[in-house]
């Protein structure tokens, strides 16, 4: 009896060395896993998040993984998030990571949404070797001493070093210079972020003149002229206005200010610095057309307006003084922003209740333009939430020469849409001065996914443009898609807006 209970207990001591030991060699085996998983996640670069968030930040990539099954049971469909769903999102992801963009089975998209478009399919799409892939987009040509030609119809938005990171604006720089299309800077002037990738540039000016400064804060005519040598540079965009804040300045926080944002801005280090809410020398369309010609006669190069429509009796005036005063005045852009735009931070009243959205104001203001003869003077460039193929042609067939995008070259750098570009804790580097932050984006892995994204996309508009018939996405007009109206009807876009003829 007491050797079976002694060779029992001997049993359950030997049983519970091995699970001790098993145990033991389990949480080694963990420790050298998770060790090795933090080891590989901040080596790599291809993934911000991982980067920044070792180990734990791989749940994310796990969770978005069983999410797709999960989803329709538990959480939000597809169309439900804003401001971008998951729908447009994934497609800005997939064609950044240049993955295949066809899905499969059926669409999921109801056809009954107020605001979408329906393109208009021909009965003899071009054949492959009949369609157009340049069709050259000029600025300028005849009123500046360097006009200004691409054949790319889809660039990137505005957005400042300062509000973006260096990492992320090399990267843009970079992925711009490989589509071929340009980078236009936002307020903050060229920081040595912008040069590194020789894309094409578009100088913003706002309302504080950042880059363009003296000392005192005014405008420096020798600053403006210096633009002239500056290759890089095609074109001048005077910011009167942008969709997430219209008439409202901005303040830099002095904190935000280090040394590389203050010799780009030209602007004291570690001081709050303010964007008035208007240029203060322009107080009327008169003072505005001159600025214009004055900016352009400065710098030789193409210069244009960036503005969000809102009352709009303004636009047959201008339009009219432009032909009493001679097209040299004239704008040779007009960008027309969305009021729903997006921004680094802004009031919710002006993100949410200002400002028309691009599909009303794109036609207001091409029609204008065709009306008073100035369409061929005038580029027109849309932006305000067209991050993918399909927004892209609308806009095109709306009337607009060229579109731009901030926030789907923001998905292509990686953003995962958490909302907190305003609090400096951007996860994914991208909206951050944080520099522990930025080590997560790797301008080399970014730059490759912001020109996969801009190139796939125009690939797609171009498809969409074929199957209406015509041969480049620059033919497209009204009479090639309908919108659905508040009835859930489609309907033409001609007939919606009559005026547009060419
Ligand atoms: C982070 C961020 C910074 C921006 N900075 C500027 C800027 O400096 N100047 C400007 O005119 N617009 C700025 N914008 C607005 C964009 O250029 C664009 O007009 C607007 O977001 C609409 O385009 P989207 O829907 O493709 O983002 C910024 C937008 C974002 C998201």
């Amino acid at each position: 009896m007491e050797t079976i209970a002694q060779s029992l207990l001997s049993f359950a001591d030997l049983f519970l060395s091995l699970l001790g030991l098993i145990i033991a060699a389990a949480l080694a085996l963990l420790i050298v896993v998770v060790a090795w998983m933090y080891v590989s996640d901040i080596s790599q670069s291809r993934q911000a998040i991982r980067r920044n968030y070792p180990v734990i930040g791989r749940f994310r990539y796990i969770f978005e993984h069983l999410g797709e099954f999960f989803r329709q049971y538990f959480f939000a469909l597809d169309r439900e998030e804003l401001p971008f769903n998951r729908a447009q999102r994934s497609w800005v992801y997939r064609a950044a990571k240049n993955e295949d963009s066809t899905i499969a089975f059926g669409s999921t998209q109801p056809q009954n949404i107020p605001g979408e478009f329906i393109f208009l399919n021909g009965l003899f799409p071009p054949l492959k070797e009949e369609v157009e892939h340049e069709r050259p987009i000029q600025f300028g040509s005849g009123f500046s001493r360097h006009p200004y030609t691409t054949n790319r119809f889809f660039n990137i938005s505005g957005m400042s070093f300062g509000a973006l990171s260096g990492p992320a604006i090399e990267s843009l720089s970079k992925g711009a210079a490989k589509a071929g299309i340009w980078l236009n800077t936002g307020e903050g002037s060229v920081s040595p972020f912008h040069t590194t990738g020789a894309c094409d540039l578009i100088f913003q000016m706002g309302t504080a003149k950042y880059g363009l400064r003296d000392a005192r804060g005014s405008l420096d005519e020798n600053k403006i002229k210096a633009l002239e040598n500056n290759e890089q540079v095609k074109m001048i965009e005077i910011k009167l206005s942008q969709g997430a804040k219209p008439g409202k300045g901005g303040i830099l926080p002095g904190i935000k200010v280090d040394e590389v944002i203050a010799s780009t801005r030209g602007i004291p280090v570690g001081e709050d610095s303010i964007s008035p809410n208007r240029h203060p020398e322009i107080t009327s369309l008169t003072d505005l057309l001159n600025f214009v010609h004055y900016i352009r006669e400065c710098s030789g190069k193409p210069t244009g307006i960036k503005c969000v429509i809102g009352q709009t009796e303004w636009i047959d005036e201008f339009c009219q003084l432009i032909i009493e005063l001679g097209p040299q005045f004239a704008p040779d852009f007009i960008t027309v922003d969305s009021g729903d735009g997006g921004t680094g931070a802004a009031p919710l009243s002006l993100m949410d209740h200002t400002g028309l959205p691009v599909k009303r104001s794109l036609p207001i203001v091409v029609d204008k333009l065709i009306e008073h003869g100035l369409r061929e003077r005038i580029r027109v460039i849309a932006s305000g939430k067209l991050i993918n193929p399909a927004d892209v042609a609308a806009a095109l067939c709306l009337g607009a020469d060229c579109v731009n995008s901030a926030r789907g070259f923001m998905f292509a750098l990686g953003c995962i849409q958490s909302l907190q570009c305003n609090k400096n804790s951007c996860p994914t580097g991208i909206a951050t001065q944080n520099r522990s932050l930025q080590k997560g984006l790797d301008p080399r892995d970014k730059s490759e996914r912001v020109a996969n994204y801009a190139l796939n996309l125009i690939k797609e508009v171009e498809t969409i443009s074929h199957s209406c018939g015509v041969t480049h996405p620059n033919l497209l007009q009204r009479r090639h898609a309908q919108m659905i109206n508040e009835k859930g009807i489609p309907q033409s876009l001609d007939q919606m807006y009559p005026a547009k003829t060419d």
